[in-house]
């Protein structure tokens, strides 16, 4: 989401005159785009401002922005401990950047982190901007774009900051999502990703079609009908809003991905109660178990944290016999860290560091060998990947499942083609392949 929205604040500043600087100590303009998720993103944060204090008193014309989450969170608190920061910009004041820095410079609010609950995204439409057509930023790859379907979160998982920095959820119209990527795909993009705090209750909250009941599979499948969109990806999802209808999608929609990012989060019942997180390990299993129904050749990915408030280590040991259980083609995993506002900073039985440390190096080390097991399953078989890069000697590119793939030899195809590719090598994090056409 934070990937998206600097996209977005690149674009309108790219409408507004500006240019992307070679290097941040050359730069007229500093944008952070923050996250507050874990604690350590949040700390990177402060350093990197403590850092530009002194590039500032050498430049004092040099304006800096803190956006995104952190900003959210801390509002005015930003301003008061480091004045050289010109606009701190809430979560939902993204696109009015240009015109609240000038406020700002000319004496105005140097805080603005309104939040509202009716919340409506703006249209955000590429070509329907000044100099849409020059990419102001340095893309990671032109043919894949994600788009925002919906925006906070009404769930108050515990341990999560994101309903307080994000504010209430809302859902975009269909018609402004399914016209965006018309636009994307007629630009070239192949691959598109919706995204949202958890895409399964798109359309709960605020009417987005004049059907009341119109849900998520309902739009994947209007996102899917746009001509010349070769694949559909989706995150995220919290497991209890994942239904038969969107499980039915996996076998029905040719162009969506086979691959499912499905946090757990953990594998202790006691654990996810405490995390609120509604669901049992047992609910969780059912639906791994149809998703593999529906479409064998699903990679599921998920999400977890170790240590939270009152985790005994017979609950890390359910964590890792859930992993033994799915055998995760990939994961994330994090030590749990106090989040401000958030209910799990009162709960008591927190987790010593040196605790949560080991549990997450043994959960890790667990995981990259599932991974690489999995990965080596590839091996000699034929995928289609979505070349990326294309250089003389290789390129790369991924499947649909998300794997990664290098190429060292010679590719006769340009970024953006779909090839068959033979995979000749796994290891825990890529492949290797050949083109097989
Ligand atoms: N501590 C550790 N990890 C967290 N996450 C969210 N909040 C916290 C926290 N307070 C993790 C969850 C979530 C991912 C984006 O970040 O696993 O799915
Ligand atoms: Fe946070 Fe996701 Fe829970 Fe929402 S569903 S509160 S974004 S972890």
């Amino acid at each position: 989401m934070n990937e998206r929205d600097s996209e977005i604040i690149a674009q309108t500043l790219a409408d507004n005159g500006y240019f992307p600087a070679s290097t941040m100590a050359g730069a007229d303009l500093v944008i952070l785009n923050t996250c507050s998720v874990r604690a350590k993103a949040e700390q990177k944060v402060m350093s990197l401002l403590g850092a530009l204090r002194k590039a500032k008193r050498e430049r004092p014309e040099m304006r800096i922005c803190v956006a995104g989450c952190v900003a959210q969170q801390e509002g005015r608190r930003i301003i008061e401990r480091m004045p050289h920061v010109d606009l701190v910009l809430g979560t939902q004041q993204i696109y009015r950047l240009p015109e609240l820095l000038a406020q700002a410079v000319a004496g105005g609010a140097r805080s603005v982190t309104d939040l509202v609950d009716d919340y409506a995204i703006p249209r955000f439409l590429p070509a329907a901007t000044g100099t849409g057509a020059t990419a102001p930023l340095e893309e990671s790859c032109r043919f894949r774009k994600f788009v925002t379907i919906m925006q906070g979160c009404n769930n108050y998982c515990t341990y999560c900051v994101v309903p307080y920095t994000r504010g209430r959820e809302v859902s975009r119209r269909v018609d402004d999502i399914v016209d965006e990527i018309s636009l994307l795909v007629a630009g070239g993009v192949k691959e598109i990703t919706l995204l949202g705090q958890n895409v399964n209750s798109y359309g709960r909250t605020n009417p987005v079609h004049s059907r009341a009941d119109y849900g998520f599979a309902d739009l994947l499948r209007a996102v899917a009908a746009i001509p010349g969109l070769a694949r559909l990806r989706f995150t995220t999802s919290n497991p209890k809003d994942l239904d038969e209808a969107l499980i039915r999608c996996f076998a029905e929609i040719d162009t969506l991905c086979p691959q499912f990012h499905l946090p757990v989060q953990a594998g202790s019942d006691r654990i996810l109660a405490r995390m609120h997180r509604r669901y049992t390990v047992a609910d969780y299993l059912e639906k791994v178990d149809k998703l593999r129904q529906h479409c064998p050749a699903i990679a599921l990915t998920t999400d977890i944290i170790v240590g939270f408030p009152g985790e005994r280590e017979e609950d890390f040991a359910a964590t890792l016999s859930l992993l033994e259980r799915v055998r995760f083609h990939g994961s994330f995993s994090f030590k749990y860290s106090d989040r401000p506002g958030t209910r799990a900073c009162l709960l008591d039985g927190k987790i010593a560091e040196e605790v949560k440390a080991e549990r997450l190096a043994r959960f890790q080390a667990r995981q990259d060998q599932i991974s690489l097991e999995r990965n080596r399953q590839y091996v000699d078989q034929e995928l289609a990947v979505l070349l990326e890069e294309v250089t003389i000697d290789g390129g790369r590119g991924r499947t649909g499942t998300n794997h990664l793939v290098h190429f060292s030899t010679p590719l006769p195809h340009r970024p953006g083609d779909i090839i068959l590719a033979r995979i000749t090598q796994a290891g825990q994090h890529s492949l290797q392949g050949r083109s097989a056409d």
